[in-house]
């Protein structure tokens, strides 16, 4: 029996309406819809967003929550990410499609790359659906070209030294996962003598969208930063 095919399908940054027709149209057709969760009993974001689309099936699809957690323990991480890939394989296996719905674009910081890798390796056939990363939807949320003529865009999931070295020839910044290293990107941010305009979007076009002009505080997941450095 052949394999079946491995969808990773971006559902964009979390209004319903952002989800790509070729997205729903598979998320429509999956015999299987792979949604991890960060915490047992927590549904995961990306499976709340094409809720709507599973409940208008006739057939319902099966669903698996495995649960990834939000840690940084790389070990910890390595046997999630190993028993997700063992239980998407046994029903691959079976000519089953399934499907890994991943908030955004599965190309941008989403664990479905761990996963596939490993399952690429077995030969299974993986494709992409790309999605509307958070960062796009944040910059028209905020209104805010991300870039323009020679300008250069520079995406980051944490603060390190390398910022601070590349960011005199940086134009705009995209700071996600700032609940996790606010207080460097500041700092870093701050050092860099330019004048700049800074627009924090959190759960962007969630019903509880907020827009703060400048860096937020508050420690939610769902946070990105947009840091243009003026000419
Ligand atoms: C694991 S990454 C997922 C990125 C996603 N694959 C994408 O293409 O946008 C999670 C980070 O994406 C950003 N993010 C995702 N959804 C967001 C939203 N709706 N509003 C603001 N930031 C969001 C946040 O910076 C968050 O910490």
């Amino acid at each position: 029996m052949a394999i079946g095919k491995l969808y990773g399908v971006g559902v964009g940054p979390g209004d319903p309406e952002l989800v790509t027709i070729k997205a729903a149209r598979i998320v429509k057709e999956a015999d299987i819809i792979f949604a991890p969760q960060s915490k047992k009993g927590r549904a995961s974001v990306a499976l709340k967003i094409v809720q709507g689309i599973i409940d208008e099936r006739e057939e319902a699809p099966e669903i698996l929550q495995p649960l990834f957690p939000m840690t940084e323990d790389a070990q910890t991480l390595d046997k999630s990410w190993d028993e997700a890939a063992e239980q998407l394989y046994e029903k691959l296996s079976k000519g089953l499609d399934a499907v890994f719905v991943t908030l955004g674009d599965p190309t941008i910081f989403s664990t479905f790359s761990y996963v596939s890798k490993r399952l690429q390796k077995k030969g299974v056939e993986v494709v992409l659906v790309p999605g509307i990363a958070a960062m796009t939807a944040c910059s028209t949320t905020a209104g805010i070209q991300l870039t323009e003529q020679d300008d250069i865009l520079v995406v980051v999931p944490q603060v390190d030294e390398r910022l601070s070295k590349i960011l005199p020839y940086v134009d705009t910044v995209v700071a996600m996962k700032t609940s996790r290293h606010l207080d460097l990107l500041e700092k870093c941010i701050n050092e860099d003598p330019r004048e700049k305009e800074i627009v924090s979007v959190q759960n962007c076009t969630m019903p509880d969208e907020n827009v703060v002009q400048g860096f937020v505080k508050n420690k939610k997941y769902f946070s990105t930063s947009i840091i243009k450095l003026k000419k």
